[in-house]
């Protein structure tokens, strides 16, 4: 073998040229508070993660003993097919008839993808390039604007805590932005704000498409965790909505299978097209054995849904009780994982992701802090209610402990 000095060029200095798409990409807001998480974990300290929407319940039994029959059978190991194999689009198909009156064809429109994630990102890429802009949600769940980003598209955010003001605003844009934008992404109930929205806002907003010729896409991730009666409606029930756009759902939260990885995108059938051509050459879809599992949960599981509905109502009820026994001006949310909680004075001041850092480090509770979710973010911290009413408790007399009168009097 040869030595390194043998070897023609071994000084000379290598670098990666990693494409722009990458570099373009800010820094992760979050890292700072995951490391600090993660140093805490490593130095014994017990932290209750409210940080990620992440299920820490697995699915019902009966969706594990179906995949695990699954995994019995040599058919289930090969390459699936991209889009899905055709009883869990019929199914899904089914559920948005049974569940919203919406009709759907499943050979042109539904799609399954690898989580709703994978299918909104690549939605952007199938649908936009240099100079198109999409209007996405603020206060961001940061892939509604990345997708858009790493597509090399534009980006105009807008607040949709007020839905109205929202639709008011989008027109406006369409009114006076040219090129005009392309997409409109909707995300109700909200990531990370839990806004909501009644079934006229999408009469609105689809006429606003028809009207302004952009394209229109729901994610609709939290579809079936509400509470107190209210149902959140679906974008594809609106009368025309499927000339107009798609709406992504996900197996994540509702059938506690987020690392299951499968969802699903419907709707309007050039659009699903397109996701499918992307998505045809990109992967070769689900492990099989998912897919079947996913069928019988659809099929068998609405008791375990409703379940699973109920226990994060009760820990919202846990941790809203909680934080305004502390103090703490809280909006009650309807629907949704996430709490999304007004810092109190004086600790506002300090911006929301110290007051985060403040609370890991001497609180040993994990938040993310609301500048993590663009600008109109700071001074909030979302609160994911992940953990048991028990767990909720302690984290909320820790964080009780930690921002007492005498701990604001060093401010
Ligand atoms: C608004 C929203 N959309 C999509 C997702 C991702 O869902 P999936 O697991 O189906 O990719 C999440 C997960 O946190 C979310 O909050």
């Amino acid at each position: 073998m040869r030595s390194e000095s043998e070897i023609p060029f071994a000084d000379n200095p290598f670098s990666i040229p990693v494409a722009d798409r990458v570099t373009r990409l800010p820094p992760y807001l979050f890292g700072k508070i995951n490391k600090l998480k993660y140093e805490k974990r490593v130095a014994g300290v017990d932290v209750i993660d409210l940080g990620m929407g992440n299920p820490t319940d697995p699915p019902d039994p009966l969706i594990q003993q179906k995949l695990a029959e699954a995994l019995a059978d040599p058919k289930n190991h090969r390459y699936s097919v991209s889009n899905g194999i055709e009883n869990l689009r019929r199914e899904v198909a089914k559920r948005y008839w049974k569940r919203y009156g919406a009709r759907l064809d499943p050979d042109n429109e539904v799609i399954a993808t690898i989580g709703s994630k994978e299918g909104f990102s690549h939605m952007c890429l199938a649908l936009m390039g240099p100079g198109d802009t999409a209007i996405v949600p603020s206060p961001t769940f940061p892939i509604h604007t990345y997708a858009c980003v790493l597509a090399a598209g534009n980006v105009i955010a807008l607040d949709v805590r007020d839905p109205e003001k929202f639709l008011q605003n989008v027109a406006y844009t369409c009114e006076h932005l040219y090129p005009k934008p392309k997409v409109v992404i909707v995300n109700f109930p909200h990531n990370p704000s839990s806004t909501v929205v009644e079934a006229d806002f999408y009469v609105d907003l689809v006429k606003l498409a028809k009207k302004y010729g952009f394209l229109v896409m729901s994610d609709f991730a939290y579809a079936d965790i509400c509470f107190d009666g209210y149902q959140a409606p679906s974008f594809l029930a609106t009368p025309g909505a499927l000339d107009v756009g798609v709406e992504f759902t996900s197996m994540s939260k509702s059938y506690s299978m987020a690392g299951w990885r499968i969802g699903f995108c419907c709707g309007n059938p050039e659009m699903v097209r397109a996701l499918g051509t992307i998505k045809g050459y990109y992967d070769y879809g689900i492990f099989q054995g998912i897919q079947i599992a996913a069928i019988v949960a659809m099929r068998h599981c609405d008791a375990a849904v409703e379940s699973v509905a109920k226990e994060y109502e009760g820990r919202r009820d846990t941790l809203c009780d909680g934080l305004e026994r502390l103090g703490w001006d809280i909006d009650r949310p309807k629907a949704g994982m996430f709490v999304w909680a007004k810092i109190p004075e004086p600790w506002a001041q300090m911006g929301s992701i110290d007051f985060a850092m403040k609370l890991v480090e001497e609180a040993g509770v994990a938040v993310s802090p609301g500048r993590g979710f663009g600008e109109d973010g700071e001074g909030y911290l979302r609160l994911a209610i992940v953990e048991n009413s028990q767990r909720l408790r302690q984290a909320v007399r820790e964080i009780g402990r930690c921002t007492r009168p005498e701990a604001a009097r060093a401010l």
